[in-house]
């Protein structure tokens, strides 16, 4: 009880940030009530592997390195995936992604190995079968289902378009940020860049490959509008106040997946089970609760040079 306290205390603190001083206009694309768009953990703690199949992956589980798990990040996404910075100044990935990444290495009995890299790359990395996962708070997009295969979902959460607290009357709605003059940005290979090509086509839209350069170009007023996860551009708004989470944006796949390497049916299997089981046993909320807190603190996102 008391974790699960803890829980919605995290979320309502994320829920408050989006309002950019109350006015936040609400969706009226229908799909979206307002509060839909906090993330919350997927659980039904239902087992997906199937009631005859579980369990059936344990012999036939082979990955790129055998006795390890190679998984693809691109740390520049908190509260999913950040560098923590310690009080000596160590870097540490962090995030609930990561939490996650050592909990389904644990379960399949592997070593975890973390390989950072931008977000595009990790979905190439993916596709040419170079690591095992990709866990980069991927959407489960249709355009993706060559490059990899979808576990279940783990958390679901919204899309927002994000500017400056002094431009929020700008954008009453997103029909407003189609205009030629806007500099719209994105970071590239993602969703959001398709969302922005969906709807503000006629902006002068500008992909990016880390999501904080996205971050510091709004707030010197390079750009003037963004597309952004929502519990990301709210964990980005608790560090720099002056960014307004102003929109939400429709989308239809909802929701984020691991991405298996195509074809390796046991290691999707066994994923699978894992995810399940960190929904059910409560260890994926406390992950998301600790990635909340530790994402308010001094964190780096993006790549750092080892
Ligand atoms: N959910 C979006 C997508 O799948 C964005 C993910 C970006 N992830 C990251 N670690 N930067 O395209």
């Amino acid at each position: 009880m008391k974790k699960f306290f803890t829980l919605l205390l995290a979320l309502a603190m994320v829920l408050s940030l989006a309002a950019c001083g109350g006015d936040k206009p609400a969706d009226n694309a229908g799909d979206s009530a307002p509060g839909n768009d906090a993330a919350q953990p997927a659980g039904n703690g239902g087992d997906a592997s199937g009631d005859d199949g579980a369990g059936d992956w344990k012999s036939s589980l082979t990955t790129i390195n055998a006795g390890k798990l190679t998984v693809a990040t691109s740390p520049d996404f908190a509260p999913y995936e950040f560098y923590a910075i310690a009080d000596d100044g160590t870097a540490t990935l962090a995030g609930f992604d990561m939490d996650l990444a050592q909990y389904i290495a644990d379960y399949l009995g592997l070593e975890l190995e973390v390989v950072p890299m931008d977000f595009d790359g990790t979905i190439m990395e993916l596709q040419q079968g170079n690591v095992d996962l990709g866990m980069a708070g991927y959407s489960p997009d249709p355009k993706r289902a060559d490059s990899m295969d979808f576990s279940d979902v783990y958390i679901t959460g919204g899309q927002s378009f994000v500017c400056l607290q002094a431009n929020k009357d700008k954008f009453p709605s997103i029909e407003e940020a189609n205009k030629s003059e806007y500099q719209i940005g994105a970071q590239v290979g993602s969703i959001q860049a398709d969302l922005a090509k969906e709807h503000t086509p006629d902006a002068d839209i500008i992909e990016l490959a880390k999501v904080p350069d996205i971050l510091a170009e709004l707030l010197t007023g390079k750009l003037d509008g963004a597309f952004i996860e929502t519990m990301v551009a709210e964990s980005y708004a608790t560090s720099y106040p002056d960014l307004c989470v102003v929109l939400d944006v429709p989308y239809d796949a909802k929701g984020s997946v691991v991405g298996v390497s195509k074809g390796n049916e046991a290691l999707l299997a066994g994923v699978n089970e894992a995810i399940n089981a960190a929904l059910s046993d409560g260890s994926f909320d406390q992950f998301v609760v600790e990635a909340v807190e530790q994402a308010s603190g001094n964190i780096v996102e993006g790549l750092i040079e080892e």
